[in-house]
């Protein structure tokens, strides 16, 4: 097991660059692998998570050479994925299970999507459902919840005569893995699909089939993906991945934490449907500076990031700004210690069955830095503006609560220790040295 072992920080300075975002990079492989020819995509985070796709698509056939942060994809089109042999690991990647469970499920050829440890504790019947009521064959396990299907998922192949048909499906829940899933099902689907969801969530997959000529219409929180009359192809493309404003948001938590601070974070994406946390910041009362850089991968808006540590008071987040920052809640309750006052987070029941339980992790995290937490069904209540007291925190094997402990070690008053901090590899390799560069003491120790 790996641990951090932080001191606290007296100021972070510098600039830097954030691995590739980590949704962007998923599909970027997927779409490449399915085009006709070779595309060329730089930026990768280079994160585990990624890493899973890639080798799911490989095992089925599709020549992908990786270099360090870009991959040289020979996609082979819609029709040329190949029945693996073996179940695909998709590791802790729940983007990568269940967007593949949409794309294979349309597939003449059946496998196993099978996961980790926290993956195979999370929930895929929100997936399996609406695949099979448009006529897949896919299953998972009984576990936890009753009637839940878990991982490993079973996909048995569409026989001689049979495909998907055409789903209008009204969304219980906001989740961009849901949507994608149905509309990559869809692109093999003898009629439209239809989805409506509660609230935008992440427009990623959406973008990219725009960019690619499929034949996709949106409005707001609806799509429409109709393939009737498209000659289901699209070419090889050279996209450049921007960086995870994901990641960039455990930068933002410590300069707010130290006073003094400011680091600048170049090529950032900033898709308006996940920059809640800097609108939720600016409410509170802290501007931080956006500049413009253009598009990168599938007309993904990108900037430079300026966070310069500002007094900022509290407040409170729920709704639709929640799904616009739905993994940045780990972060916030980091930034929520710096506070001068409460900070509420509502309507935020899906952070329990993510890589863990968050707002369970994030709760005993916080109070264990000696930060007042109330823990409610759907959100924390954080008292803000209090001194933070070193501690020995665990992740629980989740990359976002390990880096936001980590955050936290910088403002606390002695040295800290993170443990289980290799699943900070998921999302963002170099975390620690990325802090390093910017003025933090983080030594990382190998524990039994
Ligand atoms: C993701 C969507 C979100 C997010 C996850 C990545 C994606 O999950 O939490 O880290 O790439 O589509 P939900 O869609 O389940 O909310």
């Amino acid at each position: 097991m790996k641990n951090f072992r932080v001191q606290p920080c007296d100021r972070l300075q510098g600039t830097v660059r954030v691995p590739g975002d980590k949704s962007i990079g998923h599909r970027s492989l997927i779409f490449a692998s399915l085009a006709e020819g070779r595309s060329h995509i730089t930026g990768l985070s280079g994160g585990l998570d990624n890493l899973a796709t890639a080798e799911a698509f490989g095992a089925m056939g599709v020549e992908i050479e990786l270099g360090s942060n870009e991959a040289w994809v020979d996609g082979v089109g819609l029709r040329g994925l190949r029945l693996p042999e073996r179940s695909i690991d998709c590791g802790n990647s729940g983007t990568t299970m269940r967007l593949l469970a949409g794309l294979l499920s349309a597939q003449r050829f059946g496998l196993r999507l099978s996961g980790d440890e926290s993956l195979s504790r999370r929930p895929m019947g929100r997936v399996v459902t609406p695949l099979r009521a448009r006529g897949a064959h896919i299953k998972g396990v009984s576990g936890a919840k009753e009637g839940e299907h878990y991982p490993p998922l079973s996909i048995a192949p569409l026989v001689e005569g049979e495909s998907l048909i055409g789903l209008e499906y009204e969304m219980p829940i906001a989740s961009a893995q849901v949507k994608s899933s149905l509309l990559l099902s869809g692109l093999y689907a003898s009629g439209p699909t239809a989805i409506q969801e509660p609230v935008i969530s992440r427009d990623h997959t959406e973008r990219m089939m725009l960019a690619l000529k499929v034949p996709l219409q949106t409005l707001g929180a609806m799509c429409v993906l109709d393939p009737a009359g498209w000659d289901g192809r699209w070419d090889p493309f050279s996209w450049a991945v921007p960086g995870d404003i994901s990641s960039a948001a455990f930068l933002l938590a410590a300069v707010q934490l130290v006073p003094g601070s400011e680091i600048l974070a170049q090529g950032v994406g900033v898709n308006p449907t996940r920059t809640g946390l800097l609108d939720l910041v600016r409410i509170m009362g802290a501007r931080q500076g956006v500049i413009p850089k253009g598009d990168g991968a599938g007309d993904e808006p990108t900037a430079d990031l300026e966070f310069t540590h500002q007094s900022i008071r509290g407040g409170q987040v729920g709704g639709e700004l929640l799904v616009r920052m739905i993994d940045e809640v780990p972060a916030l309750c980091a930034l929520a210690a710096g506070c001068s006052e409460r900070v509420e987070i509502h309507d935020a029941q899906e952070l329990r069955v993510k890589e863990s339980d968050r707002l369970s992790a994030m709760a005993n995290v916080l109070s264990e830095f000696g930060i007042p937490c109330r823990e409610k069904p759907d959100g924390l209540i954080i008292e803000g503006g209090r001194p933070l007291r070193a501690a020995r925190v665990n992740s629980l094997g989740d990359h976002r609560v390990a880096m936001a402990a980590t955050v936290l070690a910088l403002r606390a008053d002695d040295e800290s220790v993170i443990e289980d901090v290799g699943c900070v590899d998921t999302s963002f390799p170099g975390f620690a040295e990325v802090l390093g560069s910017l003025g933090a003491q983080i030594e990382v120790e190998e524990a039994p």
